[in-house]
């Protein structure tokens, strides 16, 4: 299915990712009788990322993150809509090739203990995915690249032969982030790669990250719940809510200027590290729990906790409007007109 498609490094984005949708069956009830149900964990989700720069993916748990990030590598499946990557379609509807963003693309997960084969030693584990991509190259450069790339992430030669469960939760993500870079990827998907470590330990991982991102030109999609992380480390972001994306846009745009109600929602829980300025400030809570997404409300998924919601948020679901100077896309219908 790859199309043998010419790839313009100067125009298109490394990753597209068009109406992505991933709708599960799951049972109704717990009795066997209780029939199915369809629950859109991802539901129809447009976003890409260019070559070199961090995309950060945020929303609260639940609202499809990993589901997403896992099927952009073929690890969920998929109902409709396409990725393409570097201007090959990988993913359509149910079809799907991985082939050619199974070397480039690379995931980081949460728990990085859980992650590696508590079997091996930290250069078999670093080792691994060279070896499985490109099997022509001598142990010797193997090993060599195995301890350039240990010593890149903060370790070195004496922790070649050691095990996981010797090394602590930063360590071991260390390791994590090795085993991804040591093939060069172009992209990494870090699906929440510091939520499971101390606070301390996780401004060290994601400096690492950022540095690492910057040296290599690497692109990464940052999937994570805390807002202060997502806006050290991301050029553009993603916010999403039962399965679909609120807004997308830069940064600075995003963080100084939120133009959906949920963005700002969110951006209003994150404490200012100034008292005084935190003292003045106006928190919007988010009334009530996330609806299940086996039931979404009608129209805007977010119109039941919505301050600014009116009648019409329960028609159909809204479509992204551009905004600002850096082309921020939201999906509300009262972009621009609500104060909260
Ligand atoms: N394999 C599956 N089968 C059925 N439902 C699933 C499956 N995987 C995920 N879900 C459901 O899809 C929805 C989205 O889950 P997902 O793990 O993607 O959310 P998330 O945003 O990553 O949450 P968190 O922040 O807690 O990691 C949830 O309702 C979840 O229960
Ligand atoms: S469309 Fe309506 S309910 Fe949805 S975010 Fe905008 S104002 Fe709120
Ligand atoms: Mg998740």
């Amino acid at each position: 299915m790859t199309q043998n498609v010419s790839y313009d490094e100067s125009t298109e984005p490394l990753l597209s990712v068009n109406d992505l949708k991933v709708h599960f069956n799951v049972p109704r009830g717990k009795l066997p009788w209780s029939g199915k149900a369809t629950l859109r964990a991802v539901n129809g989700v447009s976003f890409d990322v260019r070559r070199g720069e961090t995309v950060g993916l945020v929303g609260e748990s639940g609202c499809g993150k990993s589901t997403l990030a896992r099927a952009i590598v073929g690890l969920a499946p998929v109902s409709g809509g396409s990725v393409r990557w570097r201007g090959a379609e990988t993913v359509q509807g149910a079809r799907r090739d991985i082939v050619p963003l199974r070397r480039d693309v690379q995931m980081i997960f949460q728990d990085p203990l859980a992650s590696l084969d508590p079997r091996m030693t930290i250069e078999q584990i670093v080792a691994e995915p060279l070896l499985t991509h490109q099997p022509d190259v001598s142990r010797a450069d193997v090993r060599s690249r195995v301890l350039t790339m240990l010593e890149r992430v903060g370790l070195n030669a004496q922790h070649l032969r050691r095990y996981p469960h010797e090394f602590s939760g930063g360590q071991c993500q260390r390791v994590g982030i090795a085993r991804a870079l040591i093939g060069e990827p172009q992209l990494v998907i870090c699906d929440e790669p510091v939520s499971a470590l101390d606070v301390s330990i996780q401004a060290q991982i994601v400096n690492l990250l950022r540095d690492l991102q910057r040296e290599l030109s690497l692109s990464l999609l940052f999937v994570a719940h805390d807002l202060a992380v997502v806006k050290a480390i991301s050029h553009r972001v993603l916010v999403m809510y039962l399965g679909r994306v609120m807004e997308f846009g830069e940064k600075r745009e995003v963080y100084a200027t939120p133009a959906h109600p949920y963005t700002r929602a969110l951006l209003s829980a994150v404490p200012v590290p100034d008292p005084a300025v935190e003292r003045e400030r106006r928190h919007l809570l988010l009334r009530g729990e996330i609806p299940s997404p086996l039931s979404p409300p009608s129209g805007c998924a977010f119109r039941t906790r919505c301050p600014d919601a009116i009648d019409a948020c329960g028609e159909t679901p809204p479509e992204a409007v551009v905004r600002g100077a850096g082309m921020t896309r939201v999906a509300c219908i009262r972009a621009g007109v609500s104060a909260t």
